[in-house]
């Protein structure tokens, strides 16, 4: 009976146990399962709710420390299984804590949020528009030699753009340059067709030796096409001393050349007409595009053309003051929009007024 009893007793006691076991469990899931419901409502709005998150979960005397704590006293049989509940419980709290402080980082406002040491954002910096950056190089090659800059008006008299130049009234020599006329009380004057006119002035206005260029914008009474604009900028040199020979011009104008297109640029003249020059000459620059072996732009003849010029007449020098007998001097004139075509490969004049942002963009790296 005794032994009976004693048996009895021996396997009654572990049920009991397991059964103590068991609530034990109970009461821990009941407790996750309220952390889980209360991390889930929880709301994080600012750092400082972010902050009693962290110290009620997962503070050093947070939930999930007290909740591990209890963990010794859950039997090894069953710590598996409660050990998983709790780590997943503690993922849970960190995981919304990390993505909340992620979340207030990146939309935090006041300073003490930001990085300072985050690089800044990028500033979309402007370019200098092609035909500046042309000009300024043309200005800079011949201020290397001693050339000043001078400047004028863009409406002009007849005496400035035409008569001192040795365009006689109502010769044909007029009509190369289509001119947009206007009246100004009642007197007529001209858009300038070129910048000879600023040379004018400097003829005028000072002795020699003279040394300058003159960079502007003129007009001509043209179609707008690809290849004509009733606009564009000229670059016009003047050089007048004792003894200015022909063979200084070719000289200067091979300096230019190769200080624009590269020690390998050659030049050739051919002679052409001006009323303003005697000897007269257009010149041409080896296609920098084919080295002169002969491409499309060229037209297979390996020369683009760039300027035209000539020595003084005399005629203008005396219409200017400055007594030919004394003195002698060369002239050159070129366009802006031509040297940057063939330095830039832009084909239609059109772009450079229009003003169109993907086009004035890829000069960025000029400025
Ligand atoms: N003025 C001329 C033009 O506009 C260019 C030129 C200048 C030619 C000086 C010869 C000498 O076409």
């Amino acid at each position: 009976m005794v032994l009976k009893q004693k048996k009895n007793t021996k396997s009654y006691t572990p049920i009991k146990k397991i059964k103590l076991l068991s609530a034990r469990i109970t009461r821990m899931k009941v407790l996750i399962d309220k952390s889980i419901a209360e991390i889930e409502a929880f709301n994080i709005e600012d750092l400082k709710s972010l902050e009693d998150f962290r110290i009620l979960f997962l503070g050093s005397k947070g939930r999930v420390k007290n909740l591990f704590g209890e963990l010794k006293g859950v039997p090894n049989e069953e710590k598996r299984e409660v050990g998983q509940l709790l780590n997943n419980f503690r993922a849970l709290a960190e995981e919304k804590f990390a993505s909340f402080k992620d979340q207030l980082e990146n939309t935090a406002t006041d300073s003490a949020k930001i990085d300072a040491s985050r690089p800044g954002d990028d500033q979309e910096i402007g370019a200098r528009h092609p035909l500046s950056l042309v000009r300024s190089e043309i200005i800079d090659i011949f201020n290397r030699i001693g050339y000043a800059v001078s400047e004028g008006p863009e409406i002009e008299d007849d005496w400035h753009n035409f008569s001192a130049l040795n365009f006689p009234p109502e010769h044909p020599a007029r009509d190369m340059q289509d001119t947009f006329f206007i009246e100004k009380g009642d007197v007529e004057m001209a858009l300038r067709t070129h910048t000879s006119s600023v040379q004018v002035r400097v003829m005028e206005n000072s002795k020699p030796p003279i040394r300058t260029i003159s960079p502007g914008r003129v007009y001509r009474n043209e179609a707008i096409s690809a290849r004509a604009h009733c606009f564009f900028h000229q670059v016009e040199g003047l050089y007048i001393d004792k003894n200015v020979s022909f063979a200084d011009l070719k000289q200067t104008l091979l300096y230019f050349a190769k200080e624009m297109f590269g020690e390998k640029a050659q030049i050739r003249l051919r002679p052409s007409y001006f009323p303003f020059t005697e000897p007269s000459a257009e010149v041409d620059v080896s296609c920098t595009i084919c080295n002169s072996k002969g491409c499309n732009v060229c037209k297979y003849s390996g020369w683009l053309e760039i300027l035209g010029c000539g020595m003084v007449d005399p005629n203008v020098l005396d219409a200017c003051g400055i007594d030919s007998k004394e003195y002698s001097g060369f002239a050159f004139g070129m366009g802006i929009e031509r040297i940057t075509q063939l330095k830039y490969k832009v084909n239609d004049l059109r772009l450079y007024s229009e003003n169109d942002v993907r086009f004035l963009k890829q000069f960025t790296a000029g400025i």
